[in-house]
């Protein structure tokens, strides 16, 4: 059979897309406002990359859902490409606002009160990029907000959608889940560990001599921090439930500086450059937030958003409040040189070096 020939307009469904923009200014009774088209257009790029973003999500969740992951299959390479692409989307993303910059204060007031109540603050894909990534509505900034189903807020379904995402296991989740599985303290493959000091009860050899010698990095003022790694990484009750302090819990905690410390070993190249890329993403979202914030400044000053927010007080909470992987970056904050790291056991290396 003859295959069908693809037209481009059609395989892209350009008659869709490009009639998508209805200006509100262009409506019988308003005046006229040249960029509006403009300041829709910009919206629909990104509504479209945030769908790209969601997608991507969905298939990096998917394996992270399998009981079993294989450090050395294709998987964990694809979760690690995809979620480069990710972070090289959401840096666009943050470049793309300078576009803004070419629409003035007045320009944008000659159609924004046309927009009252909408607000990108209902852009239900970034909502779920958050919630899917393992922002929970507890823990959002001002969360009653979000609960407005009134002026500002979500249409009914579209909360709904947020807050059934946010009960399916989030990425953060599921990554906490891979990191307790982590099998690299197994008793046999620490049998021959020769501890460097006397190992502090309860204490796994390896554990107690990384607890000695990061004590003795610290200086004065730093040494109250020996408190907060004995609070994180061996609560008292070590349970996998977590603690105050971290949404990890103390042994995925303690599987994930494990693999920064011996990142160097190919068993761990992947498995690093994954972690990398969870932190590399918060940090591209919070260089977006950033330069909303600068952008909308510039736009509107302080006053309230068509959101009907504080505007500037509630996108600076959303900023420093929702960092979703913050305990990996943390993570620096409990090194210290690799030439006193130390030596791990032969058994462990030949493991972690995929040899025979
Ligand atoms: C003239 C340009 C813009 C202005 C003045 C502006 C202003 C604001 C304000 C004041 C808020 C807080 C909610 C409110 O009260 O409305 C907000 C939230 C938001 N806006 Fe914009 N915005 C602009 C362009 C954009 C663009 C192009 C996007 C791209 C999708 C966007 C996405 C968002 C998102 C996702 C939030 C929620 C942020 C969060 O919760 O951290 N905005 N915006």
């Amino acid at each position: 059979m003859e295959q069908k020939k693809v037209y481009y307009h059609d395989y892209l469904h350009l008659d869709k897309i490009l009639d998508a923009q209805y200006p509100e200014s262009d409506l019988p009774g308003n005046e006229p406002a040249h960029d509006e088209m403009f300041f829709i257009i910009i919206h629909q790029a990104y509504e479209l990359w945030f769908k790209l973003i969601l997608f991507e999500l969905d298939f990096i969740i998917s394996v992270f859902k399998k009981e079993k992951i294989d450090d050395n299959s294709e998987d964990l390479n694809l979760v690690r490409h995809r979620l480069n692409r990710i972070n090289k989307i959401l840096n666009l993303l943050t470049t793309q606002i300078t576009l803004l910059d070419t629409m003035t204060p007045l320009d944008f007031l000659e159609f924004r009160n046309l927009l009252v109540p909408a607000s990108g603050f209902q852009s239900v894909q970034f909502r779920l990029i958050e919630a899917r990534l393992g922002l929970q509505m507890e823990n959002r900034f001002n969360k009653e907000y979000y609960k407005r189903t009134n002026e500002g807020g979500f249409a009914k379904n579209d909360f709904d959608k947020i807050n059934d995402t946010e009960k399916e296991k989030s990425l953060l989740i599921l990554v906490n889940e891979w990191l307790e599985r982590m099998p690299f303290f197994e008793k046999d493959l620490w049998k021959n560990y020769q501890s460097l000091f006397p190992v502090k009860e309860n204490l796994h050899p390896f554990w107690s001599d990384y607890r000695h010698i990061y004590q003795s990095s610290l200086n004065e003022r730093e040494a109250n921090k020996i408190e907060d790694f004995d609070r994180i990484f061996f609560p008292i009750i070590d349970s996998t439930e977590g603690n105050k302090d971290t949404l990890l819990s103390p042994r995925a905690m303690r599987a994930a500086l494990f693999i920064m410390l011996y990142r160097d070993f190919p068993v761990f190249q992947t498995t690093y450059q994954i972690l990398d890329g969870l932190i590399e993403m918060d940090n591209q979202l919070s260089n977006w937030r950033h330069k909303h914030i600068d952008m909308v400044r510039r736009m509107i000053g302080l006053r309230m958003g068509t959101g009907n927010t504080s505007g500037r007080g509630y996108l600076e909470g959303a900023l420093n409040s929702h960092y979703i992987f913050k305990d990996l970056s943390s993570m620096a904050t409990f090194l210290f040189e690799r030439k006193r790291l130390p030596v791990l056991p032969t058994e462990l290396i030949k493991k972690m070096s995929y040899s025979d």
